[in-house]
C-alpha cells in the first residue's frame, strides 16, 4: 500500500529525512576549521524533493543553500528559507531585480550582468552580493585571471554591488583515481586568488569543493564546502569510494529515497507470449506477469527495458519487455500470491533485498545524480 498522502498518484518516493541530516552532519564534523558547509538543492534537491531536503540539512548544520536558478532560490524564500541562499546557474540581466529583492549570492562572469545587478541594487538601495566564477580547467562559466580583475574592477563602481568571493568547479574528481587534473585545478585557483589579494580584492569567500573534494581533501575546503550528491547519501562515484578507501576515511552516508508503487494488474501467460511494444521479450514457459502503473514519463528510463528488477514481496522480479510512458511489467513467475495492490519497490529497500541508485543507474548506463534527478517532480515526495 501506498502511504494516503500519495492522493491519487500512483507511485511515490519517500524520503528519510532523518538521513539527510544524518548525512549533514556527518559532511559537517569533517570540514576544515573555518569551513562552512552549503547543502546542493537544485533540480528538486537531486529529485528528493526540496522542501523536504532543505530542512532536513539546516538541521544537519548546513549554512548555506545552493540552487542553480532563480526559480529555484524564489521557491526556497517563499518555502521560508531565509539563510545565504547562492546561485551557480545563469541569472539572465533580464531577471536581475528579482536577485536583488530575494537577497541572494549570485554567480558572476559577466559585464552585462554586472550592469543589470548593479542597476537593480541601486534602484532597491539593497546590497547584493557576488562571487566570481574562476577558470580552472572545467570550461563552463569561468573567467581567467586578467577577466576576473577586470570584472571586480568593474564591480566597484556600483555602490550597491559586493564583490564577496571567488568559485570553481572540478572537473575530473570524480571520474577516476588518478587527480592530476583536479590538483591542478586546485593549484590555478590558489594562484589566481593570491593575484587577486595582491591587487586589493581579497575574496572573504572562496569555495572549490564539491561532494568528492569534500570527502577526500579538506586542504580544498577554503571557507565552502558546495555539497551535493553526499548529502543524500550516495558516492559521487565508485572510484571516489576507493579515493577515500586509500585514505582510509571511513564516511557514513546513508540513502533517503524510496521510490514505491504497487501492482496494478497481475497474470498468467502463454509459453510463447511476447511482452510489450517492440515484441523484444518472450516467455520461455508459461509466466506470471504483473503490471506497473509507472512508465518513462515518471522517470523510469525507457533504457531500463528487458535489465531492471523491482522488489515485490521481498524479491527480485525482472522488468520485461520495454518500458512504456506509464507502464511497465515484471516477471512474477517465481514470486507466489502477488496481486492488484501489492506494493513494489522501484528503488530502495524492501526487506532484506535492496536496488541502490548506483545499481538502477548502471543498468540504464547513466549515474545516480541523473537517476534520481530524473524522477518527475509530480511525484509525490513524502517525508518520513
Ligand atoms: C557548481 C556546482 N557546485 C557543486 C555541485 C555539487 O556537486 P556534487 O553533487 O558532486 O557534490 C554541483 C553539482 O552539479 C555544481 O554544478
Amino acid at each position: 500500500m501506498l502511504p494516503q498522502e500519495v492522493g491519487l498518484h500512483r507511485s511515490c518516493c519517500l524520503i528519510d529525512t532523518a538521513a539527510l541530516t544524518h548525512n549533514m552532519s556527518t559532511l559537517k564534523k569533517g570540514l576544515a576549521p573555518g569551513a562552512e558547509i552549503a547543502a546542493v538543492v537544485k533540480s528538486n534537491a537531486y529529485g528528493h524533493g526540496v522542501k523536504i531536503a532543505w530542512r532536513a540539512f539546516v538541521k544537519g548544520g548546513a549554512t548555506w543553500l545552493c540552487v542553480d536558478s532563480l526559480h529555484e532560490a524564489q521557491d526556497l524564500r517563499d518555502d521560508g528559507y531565509d539563510g545565504k541562499l547562492f546561485v551557480m546557474g545563469h541569472v539572465p540581466p533580464a531577471h536581475a531585480a528579482t536577485a536583488v529583492q530575494l537577497d541572494l549570492r549570485v554567480m558572476t562572469y559577466d559585464k552585462a550582468q554586472v550592469d543589470a545587478l548593479g542597476a537593480a541594487s541601486s534602484e532597491a538601495s539593497k546590497p547584493i552580493r557576488l562571487i566570481i566564477k574562476l577558470e580552472t580547467g572545467t570550461q563552463r562559466q569561468g573567467l581567467k585571471i586578467t577577466e576576473a580583475l577586470e570584472l571586480i574592477k568593474y564591480i566597484q563602481k556600483y555602490p550597491y554591488l559586493i564583490f564577496e568571493g571567488t568559485c570553481t568547479h572540478f572537473a575530473n574528481i570524480e571520474d577516476t583515481t588518478d587527480h592530476s587534473f583536479a590538483y591542478e585545478q586546485f593549484r590555478i585557483f590558489n594562484e589566481y586568488n593570491d593575484i587577486l589579494t595582491a591587487n586589493g580584492f581579497k575574496p572573504t569567500v572562496r569555495t572549490i569543493a564539491n561532494s568528492a573534494a569534500g570527502i577526500l581533501w579538506p586542504n580544498t575546503h577554503c571557507e565552502l564546502v558546495r555539497a551535493g550528491i553526499t548529502c543524500y547519501g550516495m558516492w559521487p562515484s565508485t572510484e571516489c569510494y576507493v579515493s577515500a578507501k586509500l585514505l582510509g576515511k571511513d564516511v557514513d552516508l546513508r540513502p533517503a529515497l524510496t521510490w514505491k508503487t504497487i501492482v496494478a494488474q497481475e497474470k498468467l501467460i502463454d509459453i510463447g507470449s511476447v511482452i510489450g511494444y517492440g515484441c523484444t521479450y518472450q516467455t520461455t514457459h508459461p509466466t506470471r506477469i504483473v503490471v506497473l502503473p509507472v512508465g518513462y514519463y515518471d522517470g523510469y528510463d525507457r533504457a531500463l527495458s528487458n535489465l531492471a528488477y523491482v522488489l515485490i514481496h521481498g524479491k527480485r522480479a525482472p522488468i520485461r519487455g520495454r518500458i512504456c510512458m506509464n507502464m511497465c511489467m515484471a516477471d512474477v513467475t517465481d514470486i507466489p500470491d502477488v496481486k492488484m495492490g501489492d506494493e513494489v519497490v522501484l528503488l530502495g529497500r524492501q526487506g532484506d533485498e535492496v536496488i541502490t541508485a548506483e545499481q538502477l543507474a548502471s543498468w540504464s548506463g547513466t549515474i545516480n545524480y541523473e537517476l534520481t534527478t530524473q524522477i518527475q517532480s509530480t511525484v509525490p515526495r513524502i517525508a518520513v
